[in-house]
């Protein structure tokens, strides 16, 4: 029997404790808050900020959104931030991806705080988790972890295979799997378009992840038996009834029949990356509250 990697029950654990920290911390510093900035009508951006501010009222913290036109310039969305960067009652901000063509993501990400960049976007905050001496853990990677480890499915020693480089899952996930320590020490590649032979690499994982974004891309000629498969995939597909469905990165029903454990879309990575992000948002806190 596959064991199922059950995010929403983790990642309710995660927001209990969560919540315990925040009215101790609440009661000393007033409760932390968390910005998210929306910039135009994405329909998914909508409802992933509409599920952290759900996740940070639960917790108790003060979320805040912020929606500004889709045309904004570069300037104004700048000075925004700016104004966020200096609130004292703000602890974690976060502007949610993507953004409209007339702006440039990379210099976005620079003007946030540092110390209040809960995504852990910030080059500062990417060097300090490259070189081991992370400030804030990256939302969805520290989620896949937290997901494996809360299942008690080892880590250390065992060969990692990720499918996707980009800056918000593969890149991040693999540095914090190469940091010394019980929930990381492990050997870890990253594959990606130009990768020679994609299912010989993927087939010798003992945990294989899929960040790339293509619906059912990973199929079971592409999984070694037993290995353990966590999908950070969220694509939106037709139902066949004329709706639409969110399927992930795996092809689960295929994959479920060969792994030893698989994590299901919904309900596997996406409720923990959003735990992840509340609990950097109490990190963030505290570390302004010394
Ligand atoms: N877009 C997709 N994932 C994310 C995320 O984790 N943070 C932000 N800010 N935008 C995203």
């Amino acid at each position: 029997m596959v064991l199922i990697l059950d995010g929403k029950k983790a990642a309710a654990e995660i927001r209990a404790e969560v919540k315990t920290e925040v009215a101790r911390l609440g009661r000393s510093h007033g409760p932390p808050g968390l910005v998210a900035v929306i910039v135009g009508e994405d329909p998914a951006s909508q409802t992933y900020v509409k599920n952290k501010e759900k996740g940070a009222i639960e917790v108790g913290m003060r979320p805040e959104v912020v929606r500004l036109p889709g045309s904004i310039s570069q300037a104004d969305l700048i000075a925004e931030i700016r104004r966020l960067n200096a609130s004292d009652n703000i602890h974690g901000i976060l502007v949610q991806q993507p953004l409209p063509p007339q702006i440039d993501e990379a210099t976005i990400v620079r003007s946030v705080d540092p110390m209040k960049d809960v995504d852990c976007f910030h080059p500062e905050n990417v060097g300090l988790l490259f070189q081991g001496h992370p400030r804030f853990a990256p939302a969805t990677p520290s989620g896949v972890v937290e997901l494996l480890r809360r299942n008690r499915i080892p880590i250390s020693g065992r060969e990692v295979v990720i499918v996707g480089r980009s800056n918000i899952v593969g890149r991040p996930l693999a540095a914090l799997l190469l940091q010394k320590g019980e929930t990381a020490d492990a050997t870890v590649t990253v594959c990606h378009s130009k990768t020679k032979d994609l299912p010989l690499v993927t087939r010798r994982a003992d945990i294989l992840v899929a960040a790339i974004g293509k619906a059912h891309f990973i199929k079971n000629g592409m999984v070694g038996e037993g290995a353990v498969v966590v999908d950070v995939g969220i694509n939106r597909v037709p139902d066949g009834a004329g709706g639409s469905k969110i399927v992930g990165d795996v092809d689960f029903d295929a994959v479920s029949k060969i792994a030893a454990a698989i994590s299901p879309v919904p309900g596997g990575v996406g409720p923990m990356t959003i735990a992840m992000l509340l609990k950097n948002t109490l990190h963030a806190a505290k570390m302004r509250s010394g």
